[in-house]
């Protein structure tokens, strides 16, 4: 499966600070925004991502994730030239996706808890897989309803009068029928191309499958400034009591084997003096201390 991270739009509920940067290389705690879903990814098994942003902000994500064999995956960028739509994100990655499945991960989401999203992306059977999570403020999202048996009967795009407290997060597993029916899209009143519609179409042929993640699970917004944050002082409060990183892309390659502890060791070297590179000396000390090697 290849992965589509979407890091463009216009931020504009980020003003000033989006005049300074794009929304998705703002500081979530330690790091940049875009390292959260990345990392989600990496976690996730996915090697070949596919990074699209606006034609202003792609240097400075091409700056910071370079080709990515950094970390044992290839990092590929294209450009959104307008905001013309989540769904547009199809169209324009089609070479890139050619015959494969691909996961679609918006740039600004924040995940922390769980594995789902690597049991969906390696249990995946086709069609399209979307997630579910209660809010308080659903109408701000794509809401899912559900009937009595569990079974997604509706998804509407912000809706003035929402029908459940479920809401879409920005990961959404597609097979590659999602090319034709991202073709085959109509911009909606707002003129966006729409994912909602995507998932819309996914649902009439019945094959949605609609995965309710768990209250335990935390899925962070990072759109306006005060939700950036809450975002940053969660991670903050969490990283801080567990001692553990959320969204380093380093360590996920480590764990997830893309990365020998050779190549991470010599990764770290390569880093400042800093919490960052502190942190994964510690991951790299405890890696030895578990596999029983002494250096
Ligand atoms: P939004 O938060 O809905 O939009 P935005 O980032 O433009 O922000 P604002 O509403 O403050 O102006 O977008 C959700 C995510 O999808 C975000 O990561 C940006 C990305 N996106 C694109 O990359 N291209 C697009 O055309 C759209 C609509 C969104």
């Amino acid at each position: 499966m290849k992965a589509i991270l979407l890091a463009g739009g216009s931020g504009s509920r980020l003003y000033p600070l989006t005049q300074v940067s794009s929304k998705q290389l703002q500081a979530v705690y330690d790091k940049p925004m875009v390292y959260y879903p990345l990392t989600v990814l990496i976690a996730s098994g996915i090697r070949e991502i596919c990074l699209i942003s606006t034609p202003q902000d792609l240097p400075r994500y091409q700056s910071l994730l370079r080709d990515g064999s950094q970390w044992g995956v290839s990092v590929v960028y294209r450009e959104q030239a307008k905001p013309e739509g989540i769904a547009q994100a199809f169209l324009i990655a089609a070479d890139f996706v050619g015959s494969d499945d691909v996961i679609l991960m918006l740039g600004d989401n924040i995940f922390s808890g769980g594995d789902d999203f690597r049991r969906a992306v390696t249990g995946f059977m086709g069609g399209a897989t979307v997630f579910a999570y209660h809010v308080k403020d659903p109408e701000r999202y794509g809401v899912v309803e559900f009937d009595r048996t569990g079974k997604a009967i509706s998804i509407e795009e912000k809706p003035l009068v929402p029908k459940s407290n479920y809401a879409v997060p920005g990961v959404y597993v597609y097979d590659n029928g999602v090319l034709e029916i991202a073709r085959d899209l109509k911009p909606s009143a707002r003129g966006e191309l729409e994912i909602t519609d995507v998932n819309r179409e996914y649902l009439k042929r019945d094959k949605l499958q609609v995965w309710r993640l768990s209250r335990g699970f935390a899925w962070l917004d990072a759109g306006t400034s005060s939700a950036l944050h809450e975002a940053s002082s969660y991670i903050g409060t969490i990283e801080r009591r567990q001692g553990v990183k959320i969204g380093c892309p380093e360590e996920a390659a480590l764990v997830r084997g893309f990365l020998s502890i050779d190549e991470f060791e010599a990764l770290i070297g390569h880093m400042p003096r800093c919490e960052y590179s502190e942190y994964l000396r510690g991951v790299a000390s405890e890696w030895h201390r578990l596999h029983g090697e002494q250096r």
